[in-house]
Parts: C-alpha cells; sequence; structure tokens
C-alpha cells in the first residue's frame, strides 16, 4: 500500500438551471485554498454564472481572502452600508451593526429595500463589477430567494432584426437614479451618505470578455435613459426589454440556507430579492465585489 496519499483537489460541479446555476462541492473556505482550486472555480464560473457553494461557516475576513483570489475588491459607496471592521463587506441586511432590526423607515433601510427591484451590481461605475460573492449568514423562514436573469440567453432569444437594432444603443446609468426610485427617500434631506459618482454610459448589449458570448445589459435601478432615444421611447425598450429577460425561462430562484455563498457574473446576469417580512425577520447577507475587468463593450 502507498504510504501518501495525493489529495484529490478536483471539485464536484452539479448543475441547478440548465447551463446557468450549478453547484460547486469539495470545497472548504474556512481551511486553506491553493490556486489549483481558484483555477477550477475561475473555469466553472465561465460555464455558469450562477455558483452555489454550500455549508460555508466563514468569518467577513476569510470571505474578502477568498474574494481577492479573484482579483480586487470593490469598496461600496454607501458608507451606512460598509462593514465598520471590513471595508470590503457590503452588508445586505435589515440588521444594523449593533445586532438590531433597523426600522423600515430608516435611510439605510430604504436604500437596502432597492435591492428588491432588478439590478447589476456597481452598473452605475465606468467599469462596473466583474461578479459579486455573497455569503448568507441569517435567513428568513419565507421570501428574501434571489433571483438572477440569464442575460445571454435573454439577447440570444431575441429576433436577430432586434438584437440588431439594440446593439447600437446605449444607456446612462447613474447612482443617483437608485435613490430617486424610491419615492420616500428622494423626497427626504438625508437621503444617506454616498461617494458622488458621475453618470455614465454603457451599451445596451455588451460581449463578455472572455467567453466572447453578448448578453443583454440592463439595471434597471440604475438606468435613466437611452442616449439615442426621445425619452418616452427609451424608457418603453428598457421595461419591454426587462420584461423580456425576467420572464420564467430566463431566470433561476435561489431559495437560501444558511451558510450559502452565491458567485454570480455581473457581467452577464442580473438579480433581484424577494420581499420578505423585514419588520419582524432578521436577513443578514455579506457581499464581497470584485472591481471589473474593463468597461462593457458591443
Ligand atoms: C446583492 C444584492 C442579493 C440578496 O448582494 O448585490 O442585490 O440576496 N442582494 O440580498
Ligand atoms: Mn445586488
Amino acid at each position: 500500500m502507498k504510504s501518501s496519499v495525493v489529495k484529490d483537489t478536483s471539485l464536484g460541479i452539479k448543475p441547478i438551471f440548465r447551463r446557468f446555476s450549478a453547484v460547486i462541492g469539495g470545497l472548504d473556505l474556512s481551511a486553506p485554498i491553493n490556486p489549483e482550486m481558484i483555477n477550477q472555480i475561475t473555469n466553472y464560473w465561465l460555464e455558469y454564472p450562477v455558483l452555489v457553494l454550500k455549508k460555508q461557516n466563514i468569518s467577513d475576513s476569510q470571505q474578502v481572502k477568498f474574494a481577492k483570489s479573484f482579483g480586487e475588491l470593490e469598496i461600496h459607496p454607501s458608507i451606512a452600508h460598509r462593514s465598520s471592521k471590513t471595508p470590503e463587506i457590503y452588508r445586505v441586511s435589515n440588521v444594523d451593526e449593533n445586532n438590531q432590526i433597523m426600522k423600515p423607515k430608516s435611510t439605510p433601510w430604504q436604500y437596502l429595500e432597492l435591492t428588491w427591484l432588478w439590478h447589476t451590481d456597481s452598473s452605475f461605475r465606468e467599469i462596473p463589477s466583474l461578479g459579486s460573492i455573497l455569503h448568507g449568514i441569517e435567513i428568513p423562514t419565507n421570501g428574501g430567494d434571489t433571483l438572477f436573469a440569464d442575460m445571454t440567453k435573454a439577447y440570444e432569444a431575441l429576433p436577430k432584426s432586434e438584437q440588431r437594432r439594440i446593439s447600437k444603443l446605449h444607456v446612462f446609468h447613474s447612482h443617483d437614479y437608485i435613490i430617486s426610485q424610491s419615492k420616500e427617500l428622494s423626497k427626504r434631506d438625508n437621503k444617506g451618505q454616498y461617494e458622488a459618482l458621475p453618470r455614465v454610459k454603457h451599451p445596451l448589449v455588451r460581449r463578455h470578455p472572455i467567453t466572447k458570448k453578448q448578453s443583454l445589459f440592463l439595471s434597471p435601478h440604475t438606468m435613466e435613459s437611452i442616449a439615442e432615444l426621445e425619452e418616452n421611447e427609451g424608457r418603453a425598450l428598457l421595461d419591454d426589454l426587462t420584461n423580456h429577460a425576467t420572464q420564467e425561462q430566463f431566470v433561476y430562484r435561489h431559495k437560501w440556507e444558511v451558510d450559502d455563498i452565491l458567485m454570480w457574473d455581473n457581467r452577464c446576469t442580473m438579480h433581484a430579492v424577494l420581499p420578505y417580512d423585514s419588520v419582524n425577520h432578521r436577513r443578514i447577507m455579506h457581499r464581497t465585489t470584485l472591481v471589473g475587468d474593463s468597461a462593457p463593450k458591443a
């Protein structure tokens, strides 16, 4: 018998929803992670834009370390939602850092509730995020599932003539537009504290820099208007495309369990959180966000 055992580092992959989401097994993020594993995950991530890792009971600093193996991390522009100890952690939570459920009308909570709208993370940046890694720490019993839309399949399902027409168009995105979508928040003097970000212009159709596949680039919570179209016409087109992309056949619905980690590729997906009883039930998710590799290109 051999005295030394060669450790098998290969990770298991189990598709969940088409070639869009999959569970990746054989990982323990609390133990040291070798570069070979990161390579394997990166390859699976290109194949399945939404990856699910189960039972990862890790600390914020372990999460940050894992996320940094894929690149540099963003610091979120909303100051109230950054973890005070670990600024790379964006706290997607109705529980504050003193462990109290936030008042539903409080400014930080109203901002967060805007994640219930469909969006793509940091679409308001000149170079939007490459991908996000979210750790589910406390999960409500009802609601709070996260929906992910396959923007590649949604694009491919459009008639060729429509693909040609929209691939010439550009969209203005801004962080301010997020706040304008909450009636209460936009009326307030205290809209929260955010780092200032200028309005940016992105193509409506983008090409994934690695897979080279084209996808719709929508983010309803930051999309102000279409640059080439008159306001109403632009809005109608954005609404139509959003309705198209969020049809059931393009959407994976994730029902969370404690210590799930989800990794999604922001270059070809968009997501939304389903409402839950945020007055009585706690939901704590910690996000790390990878800086994008390049400005989106048609
Ligand atoms: C996010 C987000 C998803 C969730 O973390 O980017 O939109 O399930 N939240 O809370
Ligand atoms: Mn998000």
